[in-house]
């Protein structure tokens, strides 16, 4: 599927022009081979990209068609994709709906997160219908343009980690706000609070790109000393139950629609 044209349907959204963008400078497409709409038809992307109005034209001219609309706007939708792959990057919206509203047969759902502003996003990609292999790799090359990417087994992977993954920042943000607010709580000024909650959440988060967190817990445990005290009370109190939790209440919601 090399030099493919293809068109993204709110490709000047905030995720749609990060991919766009990403794709550009890893020269996986060219401008020539990029067609971008949207409903003003304008966008500030680099020259040789085409912007549209008209998404059935954007459908005409592509071979493969990436939707980046927000779910409520898909609603207004109206393209007909008969015979074209189409790549849905909506959050809960299934395969059946996407297929109903534009006739595709072939449609791949992603879910990236908003790490695709520094091309770290994680982007499970689930297709259904049978895709050839060269297919195939051409979706996980498009996603690795953004971070990493696993084709997953079935569609409800999607949804759940649509809570997961696709949540990007939230858990950490949650995690630091939650140290720094308790951090002030016990009596620790709130600019040092913020800076220690910081340290946590994006220093050891960069340590764990070259390390296993469950060996990592487990050394750190084995010192038995402040460390293992505390994850050891967060244990106890029921973290990872209540972190599933969490996680199941966005699957639900992917599942169900938004
Ligand atoms: N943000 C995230 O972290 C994230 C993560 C995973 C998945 N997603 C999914 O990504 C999708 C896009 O989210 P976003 O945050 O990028 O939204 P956004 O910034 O609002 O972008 C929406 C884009 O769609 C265009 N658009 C709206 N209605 C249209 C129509 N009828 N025809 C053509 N273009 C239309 C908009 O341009 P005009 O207004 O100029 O028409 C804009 O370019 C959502 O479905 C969301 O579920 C987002």
């Amino acid at each position: 599927m090399n030099n493919r044209t293809l068109g993204i349907i709110g490709g000047t959204g905030w995720l749609g022009q990060a991919i766009a963008e990403a794709l550009l400078d890893s020269g996986f497409v060219a401008p020539s081979e990029l067609l971008i709409a949207n409903r003003s038809g304008t966008g500030d992307l680099r020259p040789g990209v085409r912007v549209l109005a008209d998404n059935q034209q954007l459908v005409g001219l592509s071979d493969i068609v990436i939707l980046s609309i927000r779910p409520q706007q898909f609603r207004e939708l109206k393209i007909d994709a008969r015979g074209k792959p189409v790549i849905s990057l909506m959050a809960g919206l299934p395969v059946e709906a996407i297929r109903a509203a534009t006739g595709a047969e072939q449609v791949i759902r992603a879910m990236p997160n908003a790490a695709v502003e520094i091309r770290q996003s994680y982007t499970p990609w689930y297709s259904a219908g049978s895709l050839g292999a060269e297919q195939g790799e051409w979706v996980q090359r498009l996603f690795e343009c953004v971070g990493t990417a696993d084709q997953v087994p079935d569609e409800d992977c999607i949804d759940y980690l649509s809570a997961l993954s696709g949540t990007g920042p939230a858990f950490p943000a949650l995690l630091q706000r939650a140290l720094a607010s308790q951090a002030v709580a016990a009596g620790i000024p709130a600019a040092i609070a913020e800076r220690a909650a910081r340290g946590v959440v994006v220093g050891g988060g960069q340590m764990l790109a070259g390390h296993d967190p469950g060996q990592m817990i487990e050394v750190l445990m084995a010192y038995r000393g402040v460390t293992a005290a505390a994850l050891q009370s967060m244990t106890e109190q029921g973290i990872e139950a209540i972190i599933g939790r969490g996680v199941q209440a966005g699957a639900q919601v992917a599942r169900h629609g938004l």
